[in-house]
């Protein structure tokens, strides 16, 4: 059953007050179609650079552009109007200076209308979110696995299950919220060091495979729609949108082939012009 709630515009210090509370909803979007239908129900909507996978075909984030983002960006802030609106800096878009990422990340936010940039990275990028903060830009981190960084990792890894990458993990998370991130995303990454690294930071954790433990959640959109065939571990199918579409679009053929669509009913006649 449908739950919306009455709504006003979601801002990051709403965001950020939601830290050891109720846990905040957060999905991915990429049009102005399925913004629309998710931003009743969510706090936070991300234009994440997953748009290269799920929409694009790519089989990792890399290829994604400064104007891919910008173009999907522009499309989900002008049906979102509640949510809070994160958009994420594509790779090669922010690692080179922290000048680099400000022109960048101030495209992103001028052009688009979005709340918040996320950018992957943690004590390695602790420079850059804090010049970037200092300056006005809002800045969701993400840390554990990186899908912008599987090509020099070697894959799709879940984090945190050697003491070094713990320690590792610890120190990222410390320096984002040092930084001035006002939230941080855990992607990929094991239950105890989870709710470790949630009841160890003052900002938000926003979980995607990584425990009930976290501050919010979020998954990609068409996974918890299920529209694909592989599903993994940490997500849920809310839906099988994907079967559903198979049905409808193979009864829409069937009734093309037999000339019974379209109907006479849904048929212009030329003498009442309805
Ligand atoms: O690109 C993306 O969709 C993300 C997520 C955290 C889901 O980074």
């Amino acid at each position: 059953m449908s739950s919306v709630r009455p709504r006003r515009k979601i801002s990051v210090a709403d965001i950020r007050r939601r830290k050891g509370g109720e846990p905040f909803v957060c999905l991915t979007a990429y049009t102005a179609m399925m913004a629309e239908i998710l931003d009743p129900h969510v706090d936070v909507l991300l234009v994440g650079d997953s748009v290269g996978t799920v929409l694009h075909g790519h089989d990792a984030t890399i290829p994604v552009t400064m104007d891919d983002m910008l173009l999907h960006a522009k499309s989900v802030a002008r049906a979102a109007p509640n949510s809070l609106l994160a958009i994420d800096m594509p790779f090669g878009s922010y690692e080179a200076d922290a000048a680099t990422a400000f022109e960048n990340a101030s495209r992103l936010l001028k052009e688009t209308g979005a709340d918040a940039v996320k950018l992957e990275g943690g004590v390695t990028q602790a420079e850059t979110i804090r010049f970037l903060v200092e300056r006005g830009v809002p800045v969701m981190a993400h840390i554990g696995l990186r899908p912008q960084a599987v090509r020099a990792t070697g894959g799709y890894r879940i984090v945190g299950k050697t003491e070094e990458e713990c320690d590792a993990l610890r120190a990222d998370a410390d320096a984002v919220a040092a930084a001035g991130a006002f939230s941080v995303v855990l992607e990929g990454v094991v239950e105890p060091l989870a709710r470790e690294l949630t009841e160890r930071v003052d900002i938000p954790t926003i979980g995607i495979g990584a425990s009930p433990a976290c501050d919010g959640q979020i998954l990609v959109t068409e996974d918890l729609l299920g529209m694909f065939n592989r599903t993994p571990k940490f997500v849920r199918r809310f839906a099988e949108l994907r079967e559903t579409i198979d049905a409808a679009v193979a009864d829409y053929a069937r009734a093309v082939r037999s000339r019974a669509f379209p109907s006479s009913a849904e048929t212009y006649a030329n003498d009442n012009g309805d």
